[in-house]
């Protein structure tokens, strides 16, 4: 297939997004619209500047500009505007149904209330699923840098809220703070009816991804490349069909890949590994996700087929219903024919 075919078949195959931090698609210019709106001071004077700064060595150089940038999002308008912003990158990317996680303690601590959060991001994801025809399913997750005793109080601030969260997350600083940390918190979101999922695996080592599943039982790893590491979880991660969120320009933009070539994501597949493909945090890592999308099908010549596959993992993984994910799987078929 050349690419410019692979790129049309990317751009035309109905998508889920199932990793994708809503503060991650924070874009310079919104930054700093906002930073002025709210008379928020920022070390930057362009936004050229903001974007010079994106160069990272690991995750926890990106996630200290991750929470400086967040910083200008104060109000329930500027939830909304971010999460429109993404939405409608993403129905340009042909995505169907996100499944968007958000942080509220990185707000929560600055002195924004947490309705003040899940207010806005859910009034755009409303507005999106009217005017863009995007499902969604909202994600709150707990930052792994802080205490359980934290994730408590968070979760105790969602529970009025039951209703318009449906899983719990596990991200921010990852070597140090394994899932065992969170493994009482995780048993109480699950009790509660949650969905639950984990990032591990990114620089954390394969007993973190043991942990996720054993510990925390989570029905998805957010990441999941050094599982590979170990055969016996990779087989135990392929017969029990669970899905990995992978993000290749993240994980090259953050130094856990060392070039795009090197992604994760031909090997999961053909060691039976339920891949998918994510942005995680675009604004950061240079492209939404049709552009990790066309980076790895180049770099690892995926055929039409693997892309289909990808997209079908996509949906398939994700929270939807059966008789919404057969939809899609049907429009995907559709795609791969050329209609
Ligand atoms: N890893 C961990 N935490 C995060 C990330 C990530 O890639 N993005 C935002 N928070
Ligand atoms: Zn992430």
């Amino acid at each position: 297939m050349t690419n410019p075919d692979r790129d049309a078949l990317i751009a035309r195959l109905p998508k889920a997004e199932l990793h994708l931090h809503i503060e991650g698609s924070l874009e310079p210019e919104l930054l700093f619209a906002l930073a002025e709106r709210n008379g928020v001071a920022i070390p930057f004077a362009s936004v050229e500047e903001v974007r010079a700064a994106y160069s990272f060595s690991n995750l926890q150089d990106f996630l200290d500009i991750y929470y400086q940038g967040m910083s200008v999002l104060r109000t329930e308008q500027d939830f909304f505007d971010l999460t429109w912003a993404y939405l409608q990158r993403a129905a340009a990317d042909n995505v169907r149904h996100v499944e968007i996680f958000f942080d509220p303690q990185g707000h929560t601590e600055r002195g924004v209330a947490f309705e003040t959060v899940l207010d806005g991001i859910e009034r755009a994801l409303k507005a999106g699923e009217a005017q863009l025809r995007i499902s969604y399913r909202l994600i709150m997750c707990f930052l792994r840098h802080l205490s359980e005793e934290d994730a408590f109080a968070t979760l105790d601030q969602a529970m009025p809220h039951l209703g318009r969260i449906h899983g719990v997350g596990l991200d921010s600083s990852e070597l140090g703070h394994p899932p065992a940390k969170f493994a009482r918190v995780f048993a109480r979101a699950r009790e509660l009816g949650l969905f639950v999922t984990a990032h591990a695996g990114e620089e954390g080592p394969p007993e973190y991804v043991h942990e996720a599943l054993d510990l925390l039982k989570v029905g998805r790893i957010d990441h999941g490349n050094r599982a590979l590491e170990d055969p016996a979880l990779v087989a135990l991660l392929a017969s029990e069909g669970m899905t990995l969120t992978v993000c290749p320009l993240s994980n090259l933009r953050l130094c856990v890949i060392h070039e795009i070539g090197e992604s994760p994501v031909r090997r999961m597949l053909d060691l039976g590994l339920k891949a998918t493909i994510n942005s995680d945090d675009p604004a950061y890592f240079g492209g939404y996700i049709n552009d990790n999308y066309r980076a790895v099908a180049s770099a690892l010549d995926l055929s039409g087929a693997e892309l289909a596959t990808l997209a079908r993992n996509s949906f398939t993984g994700s929270l939807l219903p059966t008789a919404e994910q057969a939809r899609h799987l049907a429009a995907i078929s559709e795609a791969l024919d050329g209609r």
